[in-house]
Parts: C-alpha cells; structure tokens; sequence
C-alpha cells in the first residue's frame, strides 16, 4: 500500500504509540483487501459502544486506547449505549447492578477523554451533524453503525464503509481510513436494478422490501431501487433493513441519491406488493401485545410527531406499553414544542441515548412480546427470544 510521508512518520510513532497502532491495524485491513492507499477522513461514527454487546473484553480495548494517551484526530460521535443515562427505568423491566453502570460509564468516559461528543444516537444525520462537520456529497468518512452508512451513502452521499466498531474507533484515532468500497467512484455505480409496483411504501413494508433485495442482491456494487417511499422514516428503515438483512452499505434510490447512477444496468428484477405483503402477513401479531416500539433506528422529530398524533386520534386504550427511543438532540426539540407531555399524557415511554436492541431489554423481558414498525427491531429481538412482530404504522394502534 502506498503511504505519504506523514503516514510512514505515524507508523514511526512520532504523533504517539496510539495514533501508530491505530494506523498499523488500519493498514493491515486494508493491505488484505487490496486497498492501493489511505483516504484522510472527515467525521467517525463509533458503535459497538454498549457494555450490553461488548462486555468486558470491549471495555478493555477501548479503555487501553485512553491509556495509551489516544486523541481522536477528527470530530468524533457515538452511538446509542445500554441504558438512558438521564432515566434508568425508561426502559421497561431492567435491573442494572452497581457493578454494569460503572461500566458502561468507564467506556463513555474513555471515549470522551479522547475526545467523542457522546451523541449517543445511531441516527447522528437527525442531530445536525453533518452540517455542524460541514459534511458534503462526496466527503469521506468512518462510520461504524451499519444502518447509519447506509444513510451517509444513499441520502447524503457522504462515503463510508460498514467500519464496524473498532475499526471506526482506530480511523478516529488516525484521521484515516483505507482506500476502497465506498470510497471508491466506480464502486459506487449499480449494475442492478429493483423495480417495485409503484404503491407507497411505509416505515414496515419499506423494511421488508429491505430484507428482500438484501437476500437476493450478490453484485458487490450497490443495488438500484426504483421505489415509492411514503416519507423519510420509510427511507431510514429501507435502508437499516438492506443493513442488517445483507451487508450492503448503500442503495441508489431513483430520484432520492445524490449521485447520478451512471453505468449500465445489465440485470433488472421485479419485486411485487404482494411480495412484500405475503411476508409482513407473516410477521403480524395475531392477538395482542405486550409493547408497542417505534424507533430504531432512533425517531425523527416528525416521526415522533405523527406517531402521537396518530395515538391522539385513538379514543379507547388497551394494556400494551408503547415506547419510542430517540437521541437525546430530538427529545430536546420535542420537548421544547410540547411533544413530550403529550406523549406522556397518552403513556408513551420515551428512551434515551439506548434503545431495546443494544440495551439488556431481552435478558429481562424473554416472556413479553412486542410489535414494531422496524424491521430491524423485529429482526434482533426475534434472535434474541423475544416474541416480535412486525407492522405498518398506521396499524400499530390496533394493539395499543
Ligand atoms: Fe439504533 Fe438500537 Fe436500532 S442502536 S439502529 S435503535 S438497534
């Protein structure tokens, strides 16, 4: 791989032990893929930053970075953790000993001695950050939360691979990350198109068409799709889907990219409405539910607005718990116009800075089921023993 000078002084240890270990492992990944060089980053996104899913072996890897004396070389968010840092309970049925606070907290302060703003959010393109970064089409960046790349690359076309959490945390470190995928012009220009009957799609069908064209798509370019989406929050669950269905890192969306998808489509392909309801049919609770969960990704300001008009509207209530997470940015906002106490007139329970994939909600919840608009909620509490299901929105107030 060709590296400039400053990269070689790096590797050398003249900016810190840190900064030249974080350089050598990136170099490594992409010597093995092939990559030519490295590409100066703008912005890093960090997940895998919940003691839930890293545990001690995690924490110990992060915690050695601050102990190395690592800096981050660029603006440096991170996402969602294990807990609502403002309110412990928010999330129904935990119990977090002494012990597991201490060290979720120990990785946050980690992570802020080296110089993350702790977003705690995994949708970072809702809290105005890439205009605070000044983030434009074409700019390069680390991200680490798969469905927030997606994003980056298909409705901002900001570049990014699915870094994954260590190695979003090691081009922090460098301000770097290698040359290939994404980053790459050519890379990012489909050879597939999937034309969808034009119906609009909402948040739980655009999911579904997600895990479709993911368990169909084997081109190593990003898939064209030739969609109706009913909104943006539709467009954040395609894409959070095609993330965690498959390993794509991006989707052109006609009319919606901000790229133009030159090249030659060399195979077009189909997919009908009643693909798409043939499997949420499937999916749908038969009975009732114990929780009602909108966001994950975490709710847009007007998501969350349309989702309590939508509880307003409904007159009787039944038992089931309704819960929404959202960053902490969006909450502000929401609650600076009043949303808040509306919501929590009609009981919705708000979460903070976690949500019910990344915190121990399925370790303390095996018996409840709950019913969500996003496939990738259904699709992580499933694999985690929790009885979920899947529906449109507008259908969600059936089960409350
Ligand atoms: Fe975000 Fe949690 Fe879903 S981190 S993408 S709300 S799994």
């Amino acid at each position: 791989m060709f590296l400039d000078s400053e990269e070689e002084r790096i590797l050398e240890g003249y900016e810190g032990e840190a900064k030249a270990r974080a350089l050598k492992v990136i170099v490594k990944v992409g010597e093995s893929l092939g990559a030519s060089r490295l590409i100066k980053i703008k912005h890093a996104h960090i997940s895998g930053v919940s003691y839930e899913n890293i545990g001690d072996s995690g924490l110990e890897f992060i915690n050695n970075f601050r102990l190395l004396g690592a800096k981050f070389s660029v603006p440096t968010t991170i996402n969602p953790i294990s807990y609502d840092l403002l309110d412990y309970n928010s999330i129904y049925g935990l119990k977090l000993s002494r012990e597991y606070i201490r060290a979720q907290e120990l990785i946050l302060r980690a992570l802020e001695d080296m110089g993350a703003e702790l977003i705690l959010t995994c949708t970072p393109y809702y809290t105005r950050i890439p205009e605070r970064y000044n983030l434009k089409v074409g700019d390069h960046v680390a991200w680490g939360e798969s469905s927030a790349v997606a994003y980056a690359n298909s409705i901002l076309g900001i570049r990014s691979n699915r870094e994954g959490g260590p190695l979003a945390l090691m081009a922090a470190i460098a301000g770097r990350t290698y040359y290939y995928g994404m980053h790459i012009d050519e890379e990012r220009i489909p050879r597939v198109e999937y034309i969808v009957e034009s119906i609009m799609l909402d948040e739980a069908e655009a999911g579904v068409l997600g895990e479709i064209i993911a368990g169909i798509h084997r081109d190593s370019r990003p898939p064209l799709v030739n969609a109706l989406f009913k909104n943006n929050p539709s467009i954040k669950e395609f894409l959070a889907a095609i993330s965690t269905a498959g390993d794509l890192a991006m989707a052109h969306i006609r009319g919606i990219t901000p790229e133009d998808p030159r090249g030659e489509i060399s195979e077009r392909v189909n997919i009908t409405i009643r693909d798409i309801e043939r499997l949420l049919e499937e999916r749908s609770p038969i009975g009732d539910v114990d929780i009602v969960y909108i966001g994950c990704p975490h709710a847009s300001l007007d998501e969350f607005k349309t989702f309590i008009r939508m509880l307003e509207e409904k007159h009787s209530r039944g038992k089931a718990r309704i819960i929404v997470s959202m960053s902490r940015s969006v909450f502000m906002e929401a609650l600076s116009i009043g949303l808040v106490e509306r919501a929590q007139n009609i009981g919705v329970s708000i979460v903070r800075d976690s949500c019910l994939i990344v915190s121990p909600f399925s370790r303390f919840n095996r018996d409840v089921s709950v019913v969500t608009n996003s496939y990738k909620a259904y699709y992580y509490l499933s694999r985690r023993g929790v009885k979920a299901y899947l529906a449109r929105t507008r259908d969600l107030a059936k089960y409350i």
